[in-house]
């Protein structure tokens, strides 16, 4: 028999205790900036150089967390199950724990692309991105960070994953922005689907879904190694 799928969604709060400030929590990353300046291609026309600090800034706090124990126990579910990551974070902290699948709907701060063709990717590490630094076809480098009103290239790939889970777990996110929140409705009704974030996300007040009100670091440990437990027990 074929592992079963797990699918797991991920947003700011599994991060959170790793040092990485949420979006709207308070005291969160939209409390401090305004999103139409740093995080729209509006705002990258306007202010190149804000939003080029900003990133640069999250870069570096990216580079300098480490994985918690929610990204740590989600690696070790790979030994018992097919494991698909589908992150909105733009921190590495999943592949630092080990995950093997980690699709990222938001993009990665690791990577800098072109100002016109989002395809033509380089990889720059923890290094910044200044005005002047210039692609392969001559244009500017920016964030390959899909920005509010862009595309999200990995929409269609996640949504396949998502439809042929077996589980889906949802961690530390508010499913307040589309299109990667519309990805829960891609799930197979009969499926268990759970929700681990201190609050609960308006979205999934629908019925069908079991909501464990914890911290990352602490749920998910626990549902990991019940889900382990089960399977194990299912096999003998
Ligand atoms: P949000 O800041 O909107 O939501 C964070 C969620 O994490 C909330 O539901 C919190 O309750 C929860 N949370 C906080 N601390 C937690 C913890 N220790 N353990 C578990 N959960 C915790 O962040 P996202 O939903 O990820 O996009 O935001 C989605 C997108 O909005 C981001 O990818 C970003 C942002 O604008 C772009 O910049 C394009």
């Amino acid at each position: 028999m074929p592992n079963k799928k797990i699918v797991v969604l991920t947003g700011a709060g599994v991060s959170a205790e790793s040092g990485l400030s949420t979006f709207r929590d308070s005291g969160g990353l939209w409390d401090g900036f305004d999103v139409n300046e740093v995080a729209s291609i509006d705002g990258w026309h306007k202010k190149p150089q804000k939003v080029l600090d900003f990133y640069n800034l999250r870069r570096i706090q990216a580079a300098k967390a480490l994985p918690n124990l929610a990204h740590l126990h989600l690696k070790k579910l790979e030994e018992n199950f097919e494991v698909v990551i589908v992150t909105q974070n733009v921190d590495d902290l999943h592949e630092r724990a080990g995950s093997s699948n980690v699709i990222h709907l938001h993009g990665k701060l690791s990577e800098a692309r072109s100002e016109v063709d989002p395809y033509e990717i380089i990889e720059i590490g923890i290094n910044n991105i200044n005005i002047g630094d210039i692609s392969k076809d001559g244009t500017q480098l920016r964030p390959a960070i899909v920005w509010f009103g862009e595309m999200v290239p990995m929409i269609e790939i996640a949504a396949h994953e998502v439809s042929t889970s077996d589980i889906l777990i949802v961690i530390g996110t508010s499913l307040a922005v589309y299109p990667a929140a519309g990805l829960i409705h891609y799930a197979k009704n009969e499926i268990r689907k759970i929700i681990i974030d201190p609050s609960k996300p308006e979205l999934i007040s629908l019925s069908g879904w079991e909501h464990i009100p914890k911290r990352a670091t602490e749920g998910v440990p626990e549902l990991v190694n019940d889900l382990i437990n089960t399977i194990l027990n299912e096999r003998t």
